[in-house]
């Protein structure tokens, strides 16, 4: 495991899409695992600016979504679709065939629409590298607290935390969608590579106990301490209950002047 402190929001957004433009540039098939929310716009917007003056070129990374809320069109404003669409594929190259975001408009049929997503994974030939965020609760995707570690893609039901913290994104008196298509604990964890994004002193908790904590189900995004290589960067905020910061500071070192491929 490395932990990656950064100063502020910005450099975490810079950092993340430092490792992800030079896993394209040695991988130009590269298979993303793809994330929304807040924390994933500065690394999207680095990514374009990376494609428009660096040439960074998407045309043959093929890409599949954590989640997407059930009962929202694709083009509904809040849908994971239209944030991707806006934050990330309308600005470069990639193919919309490449393209793979769980389905949120499906009414029945959940499991075999999920394996379906599960086979278009193992048919690509499995996630390279997977990018996640986490919820204040210790969520990734939408596998939210006392989801089976063993998880696969399928219907999840929101808690109430989450849709309390998204509802801010949703137009006042709207109604919030209850459920989603997540990716799950098992899925993310066969993926090759984890970069989870963190900033602000909100997701702190969650922080420390996905890094220090005991795997449990009541923090999902603790799981990946048994996944072979994970990336946590997060700012000073979000790590600011860490209670080992010498020694990941030291991994680090040790990690840019032995291994520095790890971070560019
Ligand atoms: C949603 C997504 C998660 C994301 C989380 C945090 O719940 N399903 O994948 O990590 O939001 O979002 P933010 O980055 O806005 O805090």
């Amino acid at each position: 495991m490395l932990v990656v402190l950064e100063r502020d929001t910005e450099q975490v957004g810079l950092q993340a899409a430092k490792i992800v433009a030079g896993a394209i540039r040695r991988n130009s098939s590269l298979r993303l695992g793809l994330a929304t929310g807040s924390t994933m716009i500065g690394v999207y917007r680095e990514l374009v600016r990376r494609h428009r003056e660096e040439g960074l070129d998407f045309s043959r990374v093929v890409t599949f979504n954590l989640d997407e809320y059930l009962g929202v069109a694709s083009t509904h404003p809040q849908s994971f679709h239209h944030f991707m669409q806006e934050h990330l594929f309308a600005g470069v190259n990639i193919p919309r065939a490449n393209i793979h975001i769980p389905d949120g408009t499906l009414t029945g049929n959940y499991d075999a629409y999920c394996e379906q997503y599960e086979q278009a994974i193992r048919d690509a030939g499995g996630i390279d590298l997977q990018l996640l965020g986490i919820g204040r609760n210790g969520h990734i995707g939408f596998n939210e607290p006392m989801s089976s570690l063993g998880s696969r893609t399928r219907m999840k039901e929101l808690s109430a935390e989450t849709i309390a913290d998204n509802r801010k994104s949703f137009a006042p008196g709207e109604e919030m969608p209850q459920c989603a298509i997540t990716m799950g604990i098992g899925t993310i964890l066969e993926t090759r590579r984890i970069l989870l994004l963190a900033t602000g002193a909100a997701k702190a908790d969650a922080i420390a106990k996905s890094i220090e904590g005991p795997v449990a189900a009541s923090v999902t995004a603790s799981a990946l301490q048994l996944h072979r290589d994970v990336t946590f960067i997060i700012d000073e905020e979000a790590g600011s209950l860490l209670t080992h910061k010498p020694y990941y500071a030291h991994v680090l070192k040790m990690t840019r002047s032995l291994m520095p491929e790890r971070l560019s």
